[in-house]
């Protein structure tokens, strides 16, 4: 990082002079660390222009729509690579070694079962409960169960709880929905594939043996690898700051799977199937488009829209490509994706979209391609915090592994100034 000066000036003090880094991509960033002390603070609501930390992992640049993790683009990746070497590469920086890899994957396999005793803790849970509201109460609960390996100063701990993370989500995740069917939960099989186990412990059951299609697992695989990381995002930035704490990493990630949760954010996938169902028809697209741009109506167009992406999301990209492959090996004519394309076909070409740089985003599409395979939609929240796992905790590990400070922002405070209690019964 080459260094730079600003200088600030604020009427009636003494100019500041802030130190400005230049990264190895992007654009520059103000540090305004000497602030303090300075009776001044930097105002930032949804933090749209602070960098909240120095990180390796992952680049975006939202104007030309590219996203790299360590440098290599989304693109190659879910073309050229698989789930379990991505997580390598977020966790250690670089592709693993055919060795490595090797290695790699093995331990996961190794790692698949939870501790028999999870079982009995969903059913505690109702059986309508939403899969994300067991997923929350779950992932906290493993540090109950997986206590060995939570001291967050150690990096053989920080290794194993990356590792139990990563190969436990996908049972968790399929367990979330055994649960809510009422079938028996399946063990994992390490004869298979990360995606095909998964599949497998999705759809097997005791009484057959599973036939997983290729085709459905190589798009679970892209799905696994397009949600895998996107830098500071609102659960990412969670995940840090509930870390930045001390908290153990179990308890930091069932932070991110909440933060998840909402429709702005990780929600947004089941949100845009719900929409497109609530629009049923090509011939009610002109009526949502109009709601949408109507600034007094809450309606927005899920799967539109990124507070990075001012371009076509390239992850969204990706994704379309992928969609068209499933629908048409499956031989699937799902008429929501004819609705889907239409939609995103008119909101392109619409003024207000336009203006505003609303394109579709990687929501837009694994919905349509999740629901293909046959997952419900009330799963599809849940696949992305499987994927998103392998972000948040190459992140939090970053963040243990440098010097760092418990995230502690400060407001600008326009509430009441001083006064005096006044007892009930003189109000
Ligand atoms: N439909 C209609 N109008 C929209 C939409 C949308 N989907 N998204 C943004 N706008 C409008 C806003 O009303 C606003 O208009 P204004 O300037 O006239 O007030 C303008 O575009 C800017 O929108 P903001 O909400 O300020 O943008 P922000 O960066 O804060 O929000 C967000 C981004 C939350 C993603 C938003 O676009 C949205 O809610 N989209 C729908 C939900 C969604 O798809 N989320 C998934 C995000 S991707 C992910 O998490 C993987």
């Amino acid at each position: 990082m080459t260094e730079k000066k600003a200088i600030l000036k604020v009427d009636g003090r003494e100019d500041i002079a802030l130190s400005v880094y230049s990264p190895s991509l992007g654009q520059d960033v103000v540090d305004v660390g000497p602030l303090t002390g300075s009776q001044l603070f930097t105002f930032d609501p949804g933090f749209t222009s602070t960098a909240s930390c120095e990180s390796k992992i992952t680049y975006i640049d939202g104007e030309v729509g590219k996203l790299l993790h360590r440098g290599y683009s989304i693109e190659e990746l879910a073309s050229q690579s698989d789930y379990l070497e991505v997580c390598f590469l977020l966790l250690h920086g670089e592709l693993p070694s055919a060795e490595e890899k090797e290695l790699f994957v093995s331990t996961i396999k190794n790692h698949t079962m939870v501790h028999e005793q999870l079982q009995f803790f969903y059913r505690g849970f109702r059986r309508d409960a939403h899969p994300m509201a067991v997923m929350c109460g779950v992932v906290g609960a493993l540090s109950a169960f997986y206590h060995d390996s939570t001291d967050i100063k150690n990096p053989k701990h920080r290794e194993i709880t990356a590792m139990r993370l990563i190969a436990k989500m996908p049972t968790i995740a399929a367990m979330c929905y055994k649960y809510a069917v009422g079938q028996p939960f399946m063990y994992p099989r390490n004869d298979l594939s990360y995606s095909e186990n998964f599949l497998h412990m999705m759809f097997g059951t005791p009484c057959e043996e599973s036939k997983i299609s290729p085709t459905l697992a190589k798009a679970m695989d892209r799905i696994f690898i397009l949600h895998a990381d996107h830098e500071q995002n609102a659960s990412t930035s969670t995940v840090r700051l509930a870390g930045s704490s001390g908290a153990n990493p179990f308890a930091c990630i069932a932070a991110g799977i909440s933060a998840l949760w909402g429709p702005a954010h990780g929600g947004a996938n089941e949100a845009v199937l719900n929409m497109l169902d609530e629009i049923g028809d090509v011939s009610n697209i002109e009526k949502y488009i109009a709601k949408a741009k109507d600034k007094q109506d809450p309606f927005k167009l899920m799967g539109f829209g990124h507070r990075v992406y001012k371009n076509y999301d390239p992850r969204a990209s990706v994704m379309r490509e992928s969609c068209h492959e499933v629908l048409k090996e499956l031989g699937v004519n799902d008429p929501k994706l004819e609705l889907a394309l239409k939609l995103e076909e008119i909101a392109l070409s619409d003024p207000y979209f336009k203006e505003k740089k609303l394109f579709p985003n990687v929501d837009f599409y694994s919905g349509i391609i999740l629901s293909a395979i046959g997952i419900p939609t009330s799963m599809f929240t849940v696949i992305f915090a499987l994927s998103r796992t392998v972000g948040w905790i190459a992140h939090w590990n970053e963040m243990i592994s440098n010097p760092y400070k418990i995230g502690r922002p400060r407001q600008l405070y326009t509430g009441a100034t001083e006064r005096s209690f006044i007892p009930a019964d003189k109000r």
